[in-house]
């Protein structure tokens, strides 16, 4: 039986751990949306393209050629053929996502990339910030995670070691920048389920969200 599950939500909201969980839990796959605005990001910076002409990063994302991984355990994702997943973590591309993600020819791209692997996938979970309002809006169950702005960038540091005071304040820039763009901004859908996770173990979040699924 086909299964999708959206989940939405701003940086450090806990959405790829739980996604992941997720995906083992009822034996699916894993799309990682933003992993794929990152991997085009990588490719925008190594062709030296500039970050203020949008008809110059569309043409470099629309030559590039994606590997995307869906396996929960070990999602690995190429870009013209070179592995990129701990490149695309970096502070450069963390820098340069928002403006190479707010493209429309961008946008338009990958999310029909994302339509026809979530197309080919009976059991999927797909994390991202316009799953549920435009990837898949008749996914089986929509989740939206928030969590306090310190709650965020504690996680967030935690994962990459970072300095907590300087990931939140980027955090803050790209929420901004990811919220107020013109093209599927971030935003909570009207049939999403809103989970606030500040305080609350990643364990707790994916038992919630498995009973939704269940009931
Ligand atoms: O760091 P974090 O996990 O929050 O971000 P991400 O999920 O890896 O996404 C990186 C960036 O990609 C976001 O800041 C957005 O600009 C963009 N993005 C998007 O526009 N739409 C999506 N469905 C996913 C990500």
């Amino acid at each position: 039986e086909k299964c999708v599950v959206a989940v939405d939500g701003p940086s450090g909201s806990g959405k790829s751990t739980v996604s992941r969980r997720l995906a083992t839990r009822v034996d699916g796959v894993y799309l990682d949306t933003g992993a794929m605005y990152r991997a085009v990001t990588w490719a925008v910076l190594q062709a030296g393209a500039d970050l203020n002409d949008p008809d110059a990063i569309a043409k470099i994302v629309l030559e590039t050629e994606l590997s995307i991984g869906t396996d929960p355990a070990a999602p690995h994702f190429a870009a013209n053929g070179t592995n990129v997943d701990a490149p695309i973590r970096g502070v450069e591309v963390t820098q340069a996502v928002s403006a190479v993600a707010a493209v429309p020819a961008v946008r338009k791209h990958l999310v029909s990339l994302q339509q026809a692997i979530i197309a080919a996938h009976p059991r999927i979970i797909v994390e991202g910030r316009d799953i549920a309002s435009v990837v898949a809006p008749d996914a089986d169950l929509k989740v939206y995670l928030t969590a306090s702005s310190a709650a965020r960038a504690a996680r967030r540091s935690a994962e990459d070691a970072s300095d907590v005071a300087a990931t939140e304040a980027d955090l803050a820039r790209r929420d901004k920048l990811d919220s107020t763009r013109k093209t599927d901004p971030l935003k909570l859908a009207d049939d999403a389920v809103e989970v606030d996770t500040t305080g609350i173990g990643i364990d707790e979040v994916v038992a919630y969200v498995l009973n939704l699924l269940n009931s």
